[in-house]
């Protein structure tokens, strides 16, 4: 035992070059003085702005990355910056020093998720970024390691915190949308630029991550069918409270019967029952299923300085050890494919009805015309809404339902003579 300490003693310290000393940077700052046993050190600090009052001696602060990348010293870069563009350039220079990284720059992971896996095989240099989906969950080094037999079917959950810290606090407070954004900015849960949040940037980010290291699917977040919560109003609100559900931000992936992946980010109606619903405010929820195990349910803090260096904390541990992610369902799966051949249970809202396109509607199951707004339940195949911008309009809200997915068009096709009778086409 004895001896196990001192080898661990004699190991090298982390000796770290950290990028960014904003929200999450200042808090990995700090949760590394209180973690001595990870024998981890803080040689220098990247930051851009140097006329910033900061809380550390100023010496530790440089804007000149290749002071930090050129230091031979320096055997770990962690970055927490929030420009993706000189981030993906700041890692990859890391990499190819053979310094490891870890990041939570999910923007920068989802655009160069390909550039990255073969930065880190041709350099053998780990790049760990467990903060990046879901903040404090370690959700990335459970798909990787756990669902590595028992095969996953299915992964869903709130994976935005931002997002679900605003609809938390509409729904229970009756705060408008801008309110609550400002008050998720004030708290430092929100990205500065607030579209990646609430357009569902984001969530198609990390649902891009998970996707990888869950099925081995890797595609570009654009390709998946996402919208964000900028347009839910307080009439949809209205119409969760009296279908006694509510709404959350969703990232949604299952396997179909041909083998293909079904995937969306979208606001959707959550029954009670449904585990997600109880995952309020800056909270994440993941609920996986497999063939075996069935269903986990994963729940912690998605958003947040303290959360957030909390993963950074983990993978900076993980490298003491020499943790590396293998990337094997990549390898193993290369057939995994995205499909967009599945229909969608969904309601629509819009201040004036004529604004949504019946049309496009496989079935129509409810509608409600009244004084120009208009509403209408019903099911539309998931290629028509990719290719489609009537529902993303100002003043039209598109949520899907409960247990939206569907392959067949097994609804009852209402006939056109009849949406004509009904005057909504
Ligand atoms: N906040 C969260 O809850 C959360 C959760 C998960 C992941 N993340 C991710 O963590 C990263 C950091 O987020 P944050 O909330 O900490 O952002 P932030 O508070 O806005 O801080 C950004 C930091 O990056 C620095 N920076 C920007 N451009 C730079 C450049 N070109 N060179 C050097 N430094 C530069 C800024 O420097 P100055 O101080 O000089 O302006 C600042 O210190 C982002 O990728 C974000 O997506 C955040």
């Amino acid at each position: 035992m004895l001896q196990l300490e001192n080898e661990i003693a004699q190991k090298p310290k982390h000796c770290i070059g950290l990028f960014g000393y904003g929200t999450v940077g200042k808090a990995v700052y700090d949760v590394i003085q209180k973690t001595p046993g990870l024998q981890a050190c803080i040689q220098k600090i990247g930051i851009k702005d140097t006329g910033k009052k900061r809380n550390i001696q100023d010496d530790i602060f440089t804007t000149d990355a290749f002071e930090i990348l050129n230091n031979s010293c320096i055997n770990i870069i962690v970055e927490l910056i929030d420009d993706a563009d000189v981030a993906y350039k700041i890692v990859k220079a890391a990499l190819l020093q053979g310094k490891a990284v870890v990041t939570a720059n999910k923007k920068m992971i989802a655009a160069h998720f390909n550039e990255l896996c073969q930065l880190q095989k041709q350099t053998g240099t780990p790049l760990l970024y467990e903060g990046a989906c879901c903040a404090s969950i370690p959700i990335i080094r459970n798909l990787e390691e756990y669902y590595d037999t028992d095969l996953l079917l299915k992964i869903r959950g709130i994976i935005n915190g931002s997002t679900n810290f605003i609809l938390s606090r509409m729904e229970k407070e009756g705060l408008e949308f801008t309110e609550a954004l400002l008050q998720a900015q004030q708290l430092g849960f929100a990205e500065n630029n607030p579209a990646l949040d609430i357009d569902g940037h984001d969530a198609a980010n990390k649902l891009s991550i998970l996707l990888a290291h869950a099925f081995g699917c890797v595609i570009k977040p654009e390709t998946i069918l996402y919208s964000g919560i900028s347009k839910i109003n307080g009439e949809d609100l209205r119409c969760a409270s009296q279908r006694k559900q509510k709404i959350k931000l969703i990232a949604h992936a299952q396997k179909l019967k041909n083998g293909k992946l079904a995937t969306y980010v979208l606001p959707q109606f959550i029954t009670k029952e449904d585990e997600l619903a109880g995952v309020h405010d800056e909270f994440n929820g993941l609920i996986t299923e497999s063939h075996y195990a069935d269903r986990h349910f994963f729940k912690g803090k998605g958003a947040g300085a303290l959360p957030t260096a909390a993963a950074v904390l983990s993978d900076i541990a993980a490298l003491r050890y020499g943790y590396k992610y293998e990337y094997k369902k990549i390898d193993a799966q290369k057939n995994i494919k995205l499909s967009n051949d599945y229909y969608l249970k969904v309601y629509v809202s819009a201040d004036v009805f004529s604004k949504i396109n019946c049309q496009a509607f496989e079935y129509i199951e409810e509608y409600q015309n009244q004084y120009g707004y208009g509403a209408v339940t019903g099911v539309i195949h998931a290629e028509k809404l990719l290719e489609d911008t009537w529902w993303k309009q100002s003043g039209v809200s598109l949520i899907a339902c409960p247990e939206a997915i569907t392959q067949e068009a097994d609804y009852k096709k209402i006939s056109r003579r009849s949406l004509e009778l009904a005057g909504i086409t």
